[in-house]
C-alpha cells in the first residue's frame, strides 16, 4: 500500500471535458430491453478476489504455449528457439504484460465514460445499465492489475487509444460517447477479449478472460439496443456526425502506422532483456516463408472489418457515403485483397455480427 496523498505522481495532468448532465423524472420502465439487460446485469455480478484463484502462480508451460501476438510467428523462429528457456519465460511474460497493459488502461478509460454514461443519457433504464456497467469496468481494471503484477510491471497507455479514450470522455454528446465507447471501443475489447481467451491455455488468465468477456458482451449489448434504438430518430446532420465520430475512433486505432510504433515498442523490451533483435528479424526474414506456408488461408478480418463495422451496419450507422470512407482506408491499411476492390465488394465481405454475442466470445460460435 503506497502513502497517501492528496495529488500522486502516477496522475495525469486534468483532462478537461464538456458534460451535460440530464435528470429524468420519470422512474418507470421505458426502454423495455435496456432495463431487461440491467437485471441481468445486477444477477451476473461478481467478486473477483472470491471467484478467482489469485493464489495459484502462472503456469509457464502452459503459458509459453501462446503466441507473443505478433503478426508474424516470432515464436517458431529458429533463433526463438536457441533463446534458452529461462529468457523465453522473460521475454513472453514482458511481452503479455505489455500488451494487457492496454487492455488495462483501456478498462480505465471504459470505467470514466461508463461513469459519465449515468449522468449524460436521458433515459432511465439507460443510467441503471450505465451504473452496473461502471462497477464491471472497476472490476475489470481491478483484474488485468493483478494479473499484470504476476508478470512484470504496468507499461504505458498507447497513445492512438489515449487519443480515442480523450474524444469520448471529452465530448459533450451522448450519443457520441454511447458510439466511442460502447461500439467502437468495446467492440475492440470484445473481439480481442475472444482471440485471447481462446488462445492461452494459461489457467489463470483463461479464467479472468472468461468473466471479463461475459460483462463485455453486455457492454456491446447495451450499445447495440440503445444506439439504433436512437439512429432512427436523429435528422440526417446528426447520423452523419455520429457516423464521422466512429469513423474517426476506429481510423485512429488501426492505422498501419500505430501499428508500427506498438512493433518497435515490443522490440525495445526485448532488447532490454538481451535478445538480439537483428538476429531475431534475420531469422524470420529467411524462414518466413516456412513458417507461413502451413497457416490456414482464412482471411483475419481484425477487430474493426469483423466486428465493429459490422456493430455500426446493426445500429443504422453505416451509410454508402461511411462505408466508402471506410473502405478506402483499409485498403491503406490492409490491402484490396482483404478489403475488396470496391465499397459494394467490401460490404458483402463484412461478416453478420453473431446471433449471440455471449456464446461466440466463449468460441462456441464462429
Ligand atoms: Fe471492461
Ligand atoms: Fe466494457
Amino acid at each position: 500500500m503506497s502513502e497517501f496523498k492528496i495529488e500522486t505522481d502516477t496522475q495525469e495532468p486534468n483532462l478537461d471535458t464538456a458534460m451535460k448532465v440530464i435528470y429524468q423524472w420519470n422512474y418507470e420502465p421505458e426502454v423495455e430491453e435496456l432495463r431487461r439487460l440491467y437485471c441481468k446485469a445486477t444477477e451476473a455480478q461478481w467478486v473477483a478476489e472470491r471467484e478467482i484463484d489469485w493464489e495459484r502462480p502462472i503456469d509457464k508451460d502452459l503459458f509459453a504455449a501462446e503466441p507473443l501476438g505478433s503478426a508474424v510467428p516470432i515464436e517458431k523462429t529458429s533463433y526463438w528457439k536457441s533463446l534458452g528457456e529461462e529468457m523465453q519465460w522473460n521475454v513472453g511474460r514482458r511481452t503479455a504484460a505489455f500488451r494487457l497493459s492496454n487492455f488495462l488502461h483501456g478498462e480505465q478509460g471504459a470505467l470514466m465514460v461508463a461513469a459519465q454514461l449515468v449522468n449524460a443519457v436521458p433515459h432511465t433504464d439507460a443510467k441503471f445499465y450505465a451504473a452496473t456497467q461502471t462497477m464491471d469496468e472497476a472490476r475489470h481494471v481491478e483484474v488485468f492489475a493483478k494479473y499484470i503484477n504476476k508478470l512484470d510491471e504496468v507499461r504505458p497507455i498507447a497513445q492512438p487509444l489515449k487519443d480515442v479514450l480523450d474524444e469520448t470522455l471529452r465530448t459533450d454528446d451522448w450519443l457520441k460517447k454511447l458510439v466511442g465507447m460502447q461500439i467502437v471501443v468495446e467492440g475492440l475489447a470484445l473481439y480481442s477479449f475472444r482471440e485471447m481467451r481462446n488462445l492461452t491455455h494459461e489457467p489463470l488468465l483463461k479464467d479472468l478472460l472468461t468473466y471479463v468477456a461475459r460483462d463485455e458482451s453486455r457492454h456491446h449489448a447495451y450499445g447495440v439496443q440503445y444506439v439504433s434504438r436512437c439512429v432512427p430518430e436523429l435528422s440526417d446532420a446528426k447520423r452523419i456526425e455520429l457516423e464521422d465520430f466512429a469513423l474517426e475512433a476506429s481510423r485512429t486505432l488501426i492505422d498501419s502506422r500505430n501499428q508500427k510504433t506498438f512493433f518497435t515498442e515490443a522490440l525495445k523490451i526485448w532488447s532490454e532483456l538481451g535478445v538480439d533483435v537483428g538476429a531475431l528479424m534475420q531469422s524470420l526474414q529467411k524462414e518466413r516463408d516456412e513458417l507461413t506456408r502451413d497457416q490456414r488461408p482464412g482471411r483475419r478480418l481484425g477487430p474493426i472489418t469483423g466486428f465493429v463495422i459490422p456493430t455500426l451496419r446493426r445500429c443504422g450507422l453505416l451509410s454508402e457515403r461511411v462505408a466508402s470512407h471506410y473502405h478506402d482506408f483499409l485498403k491503406e491499411n490492409l490491402g484490396t485483397n482483404l478489403v475488396g476492390e470496391d465499397v459494394a465488394q467490401f460490404m458483402e465481405l463484412l461478416p453478420d455480427l453473431p446471433e449471440d454475442t455471449g456464446r461466440w466470445v466463449m468460441g462456441e460460435l464462429n
